[in-house]
């Protein structure tokens, strides 16, 4: 079976409506038609300053989450990044193949930079998308589900593939990003010009998974809209409510079309309140869910722990065929 590959990091305290959609929704579908790995990248986190107390907690949340969300430990191996070893060492070598100034046009870590400065960021978050890479890499994975703004990520993980290959011999297979157009960028509430993100979006611009669902269904009353009063799908002229209509649409596995037909002849109130009770609705089992999931730490232990060893079982293999294409003289 082809393999799928990808992760969510723990950097807050609850995940988002934007890597529900853009990511987690896409996780769970594939996990029928693919050998699936799923993971909590702990090692990328500790790229920006944190607490690591904190951390070991939302490493927990996390992955009850994602369990949370729908993945399904039978079928997928769902685990800690930190647990398999196999994720740092690739990354090494992959530096090695890795150009300065190619590292040096990620968007993502200039975008983290941008008010901070340079200097105040860690070499860490520079080679962050060499880790990732090597997450991707060292499962050999063909489709990496993940939203737009991980798509330059990929790339790069494609182009040092390739390199690899070329240089030291077919290593590697080379990824494919897998990004579903409709659902890839949900944006901002309160600025719906920009992605929502756990880290620039106001609060109530960002619908948390764990938010107390009135909460949540506030934060969607409240979205910023557009002028004019016609509820139709028009990103450029109408990014509010085209924001809405495509949450709506996915969340009741409806065609946009479908949802604005819908909502013909009403006022962007309406769209607003039907939609703050789905999303309550959902927030609500999954909060619950989720709460469930980690009273029994014994349990999510247990899954994290087979996860890791079946993520193993191919990352194992797969470092020593590149310990010996890179020439290392294997220890005897
Ligand atoms: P992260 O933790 O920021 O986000 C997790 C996933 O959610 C998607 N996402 C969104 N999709 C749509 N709209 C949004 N507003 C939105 N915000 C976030 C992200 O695209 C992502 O798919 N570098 C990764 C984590 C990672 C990874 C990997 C992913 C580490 N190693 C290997 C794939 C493969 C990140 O920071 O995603």
């Amino acid at each position: 079976r082809p393999r799928v590959l990808s992760g969510a990091q723990p950097t807050a305290d609850s995940y988002h409506l934007g890597n529900y959609i853009g990511a987690f929704r896409q996780w769970v579908a594939l996990q029928d038609e693919f050998e699936a790995f799923y993971f909590v990248p702990d090692l990328h986190a500790i790229t920006v300053e944190y607490d690591p107390a904190q951390l070991r907690e939302r490493t927990y949340v996390a992955a009850a989450q994602l369990l949370a969300a729908g993945v399904d430990p039978e079928r997928s191996a769902l685990f800690v990044q930190s647990h398999v070893p196999e994720h740092a060492q690739l990354a090494w070598v992959l530096g090695g193949v890795t150009g300065f100034g190619e590292a040096s046009r990620m968007t993502q870590f200039k975008d983290k930079t941008a008010k901070g400065g340079q200097d105040s960021a860690s070499v860490g978050l520079f080679t962050y998308p060499i880790l990732m890479a090597a997450d991707i890499l060292v499962y050999q994975a063909d489709q990496v589900p993940v939203g737009e703004d991980q798509r330059q990520h990929v790339e790069l993980t494609r182009n040092l593939a390739q390199r690899f290959n070329h240089r030291f011999g077919e290593t590697f297979t080379v990824p494919k990003p897998y990004i579903v157009k409709e659902s890839a960028k949900v944006y901002d509430l309160q600025d719906p010009t920009v992605k929502m993100s756990k880290s620039t979006s106001s609060p109530n611009g960002v619908v948390n998974l764990l938010d107390d669902p009135k909460k949540a269904a506030k934060k969607i009353r409240s979205a910023v809209t557009d002028s004019g009063t016609e509820i139709v799908f028009d990103p450029q002229e109408k990014p509010g409510v085209s924001n809405l209509l495509t949450i709506f649409s996915v969340l009741t596995d409806r065609t946009v079309d479908d949802v604005v037909a819908d909502f013909e002849g009403k006022q962007y109130g309406h769209l607003k309140v039907a939609l703050g009770d789905v999303v309550a609705e959902l927030v609500s089992d999954f909060g619950s869910r989720t709460r469930e999931l980690l009273e029994d730490r014994a349990e999510l232990d247990r899954i994290l722990a087979d996860g890791a060893a079946r993520a193993r079982e191919v990352a194992v293999p797969t470092l020593a065929a590149v310990y010996e294409a890179s020439g290392f003289a294997a220890p005897r």
